[in-house]
């Protein structure tokens, strides 16, 4: 029996979706393929209504490849990188990794990164790179990326502000026009609704410009080269044409619902998960910073959350224990891409049943 997946990511992928990707393949230097590359970008074009100066790219990869291109090809001198999770935490790593300076703003687990903190530490004029987790699938916090955006183009116009927003993009808001980042980026596996193995990214031409300017870029992570071959709606290197068929179609799907209904429906299963959770336990992320696509939820029952998870496998469905340290603590159900209410309200019964939770 398959078990409908409620984690934060991989998510559920429909069926017609998953056909796409029988289609025959095509060379990916043939003009068969930069029209299927060409289609997929027009429609990521339309649907997060980007400007002019803003343009997609798929990359095939997971969205870590990201952590590392922002690391080799967008930190100049040093970057500013805000954790608050075990996501956020592995980007600042990874940026370190990439041998380039790092300072680091941490703050406690289940708490949001505020632009105050930001502001403090860029005026001190060191830093030419931040980094921010939109929504850290670790806690279920939702960081004000807006705000942020807002503080950074404001008074800092020459920071890149790199937005990893993995869990959130294609679920929650993330127009770059209205952010006002330069590159933000989510792989497909989540509320994309696709398998995993390529990720969106979103990027102005100022970062292009940026990565121009960097050197050792390398090559998988080379954001420059990859602006180059869009230019000719090709990638660099062999993509994963497959998932490229599945994608194209997703967007159709996507576009037809459009970008505010989708946004609704995640509101709206993270408005009754929310309403149910404080009703029988608590939440675990500061009030008002919320995640809509992921709710991570104290586990205040002293009951087992991987007894609930076998016993929720059973009937069908997986949901997630809590990330790393927070296991047992806490348990997260994801609620993106392709979820509807309906669906949603069936497993919170069932975890109602399994744990016999008064009503
Ligand atoms: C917020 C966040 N960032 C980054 C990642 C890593 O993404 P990937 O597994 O696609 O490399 C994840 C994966 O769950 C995530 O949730």
């Amino acid at each position: 029996m398959h078990k409908k997946l409620l984690i934060p990511g991989p998510t559920e992928v429909s069926p017609r979706i998953l056909r796409e990707q029988t289609r025959p393949l095509i060379g990916h230097r043939e003009k068969a393929f930069s029209e299927l590359y060409g289609q997929i970008t027009e429609k990521l074009t339309r649907f997060f209504e980007l400007p002019a100066d803003c343009k997609p790219t798929v990359t095939t990869s997971s969205a870590t490849l990201w952590f590392d291109i922002v690391g080799r090809s967008i930190v100049k001198e040093k970057a500013l990188a805000c954790v608050n999770g075990a996501f956020a935490e592995r980007f600042a790593k990874t940026l370190q990794a990439c041998g380039k300076k790092t300072d680091i703003i941490e703050v406690e687990w289940g708490k949001a990164i505020k632009p105050e903190m930001i502001a403090e530490k860029l005026e001190t004029g060191e830093y030419d790179t931040v980094t921010v987790c939109h929504n850290e699938s670790s806690t279920g916090v939702r960081n004000p990326i807006h705000e942020i955006g807002k503080l950074i183009r404001r008074d800092y116009p020459d920071v890149i502000l790199a937005i990893d927003s993995v869990s959130a993009m294609a679920g929650d808001k993330t127009l770059p026009k209205e952010i006002g980042c330069d590159i933000i980026f989510a792989s497909t596996q989540k509320c994309f609704a696709l398998p995993p193995g390529l990720t969106v990214s979103l990027v102005t031409d100022r970062a292009i410009e940026r990565a121009k300017q960097v050197p050792n870029r390398g090559s998988y992570t080379d954001l420059a080269e990859i602006f180059e071959y869009e230019k000719k709606h090709q990638t660099p290197f062999t993509p994963n044409i497959s998932l490229l068929y599945a994608l194209n179609k997703r967007l159709d799907l996507m576009l037809e619902e459009t970008y505010e209904h989708i946004y609704q429906r995640h509101k709206q299963m993270a408005t009754y998960t929310q309403k149910w959770a404080k009703k029988h336990f608590a939440l675990f992320p500061e009030p008002g910073y919320e995640s809509i696509t992921v709710t991570c939820i104290k586990n205040t029952t002293g009951k087992s959350v991987q007894d609930l998870k076998t016993k929720l496998a059973e009937k069908g469905y997986i949901i997630s224990n809590g990330y790393g340290k927070l296991a047992e603590k806490t348990f997260r159900i994801g609620h993106m891409g392709e979820w509807r209410l309906s669906g949603i309200k069936k497993v919170l019964k069932l975890i109602e049943e399994i744990w016999e939770l008064k009503n």
